[in-house]
């Protein structure tokens, strides 16, 4: 709890170009519960660099990432805002919670042995150790519900085990967090493989919105957007991508599968590939505005960084010191 209200962490990393799944699957979600929570929203670049990077590239991504924050509505005065790497504590913790993880747990984690398929020349200690960081920076800042997609929920999981298991030794050290499971629709696939998720890796130009795509883009994209031969529009599993195009209309609309059943029932495909596509657009639109406008004001973003991270900084001090101290490190002298 801070100021009476309950701590919430999440992190987004910088690798890839954003996705409309990513803002209509997490950012958007973080915006509404910014009023409910006391939120901390990392740009998550320690965990990047378990799998190489090119430097230039990585800072002007997280850069990038970190102001998309702010112009997608999250305010960065109610909002802990900040790059995990000028943060620390959590590294720190990082390495403390490593002695209280087995190999077994770790060896799985499944999204390990994926990335160490995919990564094969580089399979590094980090990618292995990856959920104990991302176990750091939840249990630092004592956060009760960390937002995250079906993908990260083992990694969740393994994050409550080792926080019980080290309170268990220590006594009530941290918070055992909760996932937030955002309300259903908000996931959304691939527009050329409807069965697959919409991701920033994907190959096929035309299976992922960019959040950055320009309007025709985007209505291009659409057009092209993969369907089926059944010719009838309604909400079923049996009918992957109009189920998807459904999903995406109403996460952009706020209206329920239902009624966008009802509206779409008696049209065409193509009729409904434009209505998703215009949906689209009038969300994104402003988001790219205001995305345009604070990456010309340097001065303001760097305030907001360095304001921030003092910010999360004095958090994640108050619970690394009490941490440290439980496993025995000698007390500072001041
Ligand atoms: N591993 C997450 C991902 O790739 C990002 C992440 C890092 C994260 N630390 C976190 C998400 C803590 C939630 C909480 O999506």
């Amino acid at each position: 709890m801070i100021d009476g209200k309950k701590v919430l962490f999440s992190g987004m990393q910088a690798t890839g170009t954003l996705t409309l799944g990513n803002y209509l699957g997490a950012l958007q979600n973080w915006v509404k519960l910014s009023d409910e929570y006391e939120c901390f929203y990392s740009v998550v670049d320690l965990h990047s660099i378990t799998v190489r990077q090119n430097p230039a590239e990585l800072r002007k991504r997280a850069r990038n990432l970190l102001t998309l924050y702010v112009a997608a509505g999250l305010d960065p005065k109610k909002n802990c805002i900040y790059y995990q790497s000028h943060v620390s504590g959590h590294a720190e913790l990082s390495w403390i919670l490593n002695c209280f993880t087995y190999m077994g747990e770790l060896n799985r984690m499944t999204q390990f042995k994926d990335k160490a398929a995919k990564h094969a020349d580089n399979i590094n200690a980090g990618l292995f150790t990856y959920p104990v960081l991302m176990a750091a920076d939840i249990l630092l800042y004592q956060a009760d519900v960390v937002p995250v997609g079906i993908d990260q929920m083992q990694h969740l999981e393994i994050t409550r085990d080792i926080a019980q298991r080290f309170n268990g030794v220590y006594g009530d050290v941290f918070t055992i967090p909760e996932a937030y499971v955002g309300k259903s629709g908000a996931k959304i696939m691939s527009l050329q493989e409807p069965s697959k998720k919409m991701s920033k890796s994907d190959e096929n130009p035309n299976a992922s919105v960019y959040l950055m795509d320009d309007e025709d883009v985007i209505i291009r994209k659409f057009k092209r957007a993969v369907t089926d031969s059944l010719a009838r529009i309604a909400y079923t599993d049996e009918q992957p991508g109009i189920k998807n195009l459904l999903d995406i209309y109403c996460a952009c609309t706020g209206k329920t599968p239902a009624e966008a059943v009802k509206e779409f029932e008696d049209r065409g495909y193509g009729e409904l590939k434009t209505a998703v596509a215009e949906a689209v657009v009038s969300v994104l639109k402003p988001v790219q505005k205001r995305f345009e406008e604070l990456s010309k004001d340097k001065t303001y973003i760097d305030e907001v960084i360095k304001e921030n991270a003092e910010k999360a900084d004095y958090y994640a001090k108050k619970t690394l010191r009490k941490v440290q101290k439980k496993v025995g490190f000698p007390e500072r002298i001041r």
